[in-house]
């Protein structure tokens, strides 16, 4: 059996009364890759927020392993890497990843850290150097770095390849693989990047304005040809 730490089921959600999200049902499983793609305004990012416990479904369930999704999100059992990237400009790397560790973990934190080198090296390099003069990538990696300092279990990625040059898509996705790999995380990946993101992604769901269109093994969309996509989306 495969541990399904964070799941919906039929979740309907939405900003006031307008519904964006309808019935939608995804599970996020250790060690495997759910890849969310679809259309500006689908409702992918509306799905990840629901998934994180910072909106209220307005119909349907959201079952999560450590509590409710709310408290699953203060302890570091989810953690939600939203597409702005968020650090602090002003702090150093490590500065910006001890900022993230909770205080209860402090005494994990040098060996945290040292794993976070162990997906993203540059940040290593740059340990002391202040997170404002980083890259657009570097940036990116290091709000990544933030969330594993949590520990999580659940990592919910919103569009980590926006903005990037090509090589460095390339570097974060692979780190995307390798964190579910050999961390047992659960990731949903949310990504505009069809390609790349399907390249590492154990399952897929599509999303059409709000609804699932498509749900299935990554590779059976990774053989579309063009048509078939634009039928899809
Ligand atoms: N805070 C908000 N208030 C009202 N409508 C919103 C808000 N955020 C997103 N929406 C609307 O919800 C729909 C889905 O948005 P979103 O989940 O961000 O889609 P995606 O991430 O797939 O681009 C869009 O029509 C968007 O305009
Ligand atoms: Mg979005």
């Amino acid at each position: 059996m495969t541990a399904v730490p964070l799941s919906c089921d039929r979740v309907s959600a939405g900003y006031g009364r307008k519904r964006v999200l309808h019935e939608v049902s995804v599970a996020a499983t250790a060690g495997r890759v759910l890849a969310v793609l679809g259309h500006n305004g689908a409702g992918k990012t509306t799905l990840l927020r629901t998934l994180a416990g910072l909106m209220r479904p307005q119909a349907g369930q959201v079952s999560c392993a450590g509590g409710s999704t709310a408290a699953a999100l203060r302890s570091g059992f989810t953690t939600y890497v939203p597409a702005e990237r968020f650090v602090y400009p002003d702090l150093t790397v490590e500065e910006n990843l001890l900022l993230a560790t909770p205080a209860r973990a402090r005494a994990e934190a040098p060996e945290r850290m040292a794993r976070a080198f162990g997906y993203y090296p540059v940040l290593a390099e740059r340990r002391r150097v202040t997170a404002g003069l980083f890259s657009g990538g570097q940036q990116r990696m290091l709000s990544i770095g933030m969330a594993l300092m949590r520990a999580p279990s659940v990592l919910l990625l919103d569009e980590p390849s926006l903005g990037l040059a090509p090589a460095i898509q390339d570097q974060l996705f692979a780190s995307v693989r390798r964190l579910a790999d050999e961390e047992s995380l659960a990731v949903v990946l949310v990504e505009q990047n069809v390609t790349k993101a399907l390249g590492v992604a154990d399952e897929a769901v599509v999303i059409r304005s709000g609804r699932t269109v498509h749900r299935g093994p990554a590779r059976d969309l990774g053989g579309l040809d063009r048509t078939q996509w634009w039928e899809l989306f």
